[in-house]
């Protein structure tokens, strides 16, 4: 069974026939609400609102420790993050869905790990390549199968949030090497890494980020949710491709 994290607009797949509803705790907490389980296209999975369902829980509020941990213990294959993103390199314009296959971590103050010390062993794990290349590699076939367009690469920046970046903080990230920007990226992968779980993200562009294109002067936040419900449909597709298709 698959797992899915829906993130801003994401807040339910209508593709989703419910079975049922689940509210768990985790040692963690609690996650950002009750996991949902239901089949897509006859297919089980189980989807989970990283924001809460009301969309109340802010990026760097969001218990990622608590949401990885509900869904590894309901022994998911694998999770599938949907993320909006502010797009910084010129073909990451709003509309543009990625795979991405690189991280970089600008978030600070969040829990982002499961290996705090104390009685036990301090474990460093590889991180080299963040996202499972096996379902990355899934999600861009069944892109492709249902004649869906997304970017194969992408270098993913993790800001802070919740507030937009600056201008000038767009260009950092650019001279760094940042294709798109979103703020939930981490610590959710890393977490899911540690504790071997298959994780991959689908970046859906919502805005050219700060200073970018039609954000040269600002962004208007009420186009973004116009963008967000037209390539969401575009997710919909691709997942209940990927989850047929298993
Ligand atoms: N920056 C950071 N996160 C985002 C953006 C952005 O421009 N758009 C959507 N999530």
């Amino acid at each position: 069974m698959l797992a899915i994290i829906g993130g801003s607009g994401l807040t339910q797949l209508s593709n989703l026939d419910v079975t049922r509803r689940l509210a768990v705790r985790t040692p963690y907490g609690e996650p950002s609400g009750a996991l949902t389980f239901g089949r897509i296209a006859g297919e089980d999975v189980v989807f989970l609102a990283r924001h809460g369902y009301g969309h109340t829980i802010a990026p760097h509020q969001v218990n990622y420790r608590a949401n990885i941990w509900a869904l590894l213990e309901q022994k998911v294959e694998g999770v599938v993050s949907v993320a909006s993103v502010g797009g910084i390199r010129t073909d990451m314009r709003p509309g543009a869905i990625a795979v991405p296959h690189q991280i970089i971590d600008y978030t600070s103050g969040r829990k982002n790990t499961f290996f705090e010390g104390g009685e036990q062993p301090v474990t460093h794990i590889d991180f080299t390549e963040p996202y499972s290349a096996q379902l990355r590699r899934r999600i861009l076939d069944a892109a492709r199968a249902c004649g869906e367009a997304v970017v194969a690469d992408a270098i993913y920046a993790a800001s802070q949030g919740p507030r937009l970046e600056t201008a000038a903080e767009i260009d950092r990230l650019e001279r760094d090497g940042a294709d798109v920007v979103g703020m939930t990226g981490m610590p959710e992968a890393v977490l899911a890494r540690e504790v071997g779980l298959d994780y991959a993200t689908i970046a859906v562009v919502v805005n050219s980020a700060a200073g970018r294109a039609d954000s040269l002067h600002g962004i208007r936040l009420e186009d973004i949710e116009q963008v967000l419900q037209q390539s969401l449909a575009r997710v919909r597709r691709i997942i209940e491709q990927l989850v047929l298709r298993a």
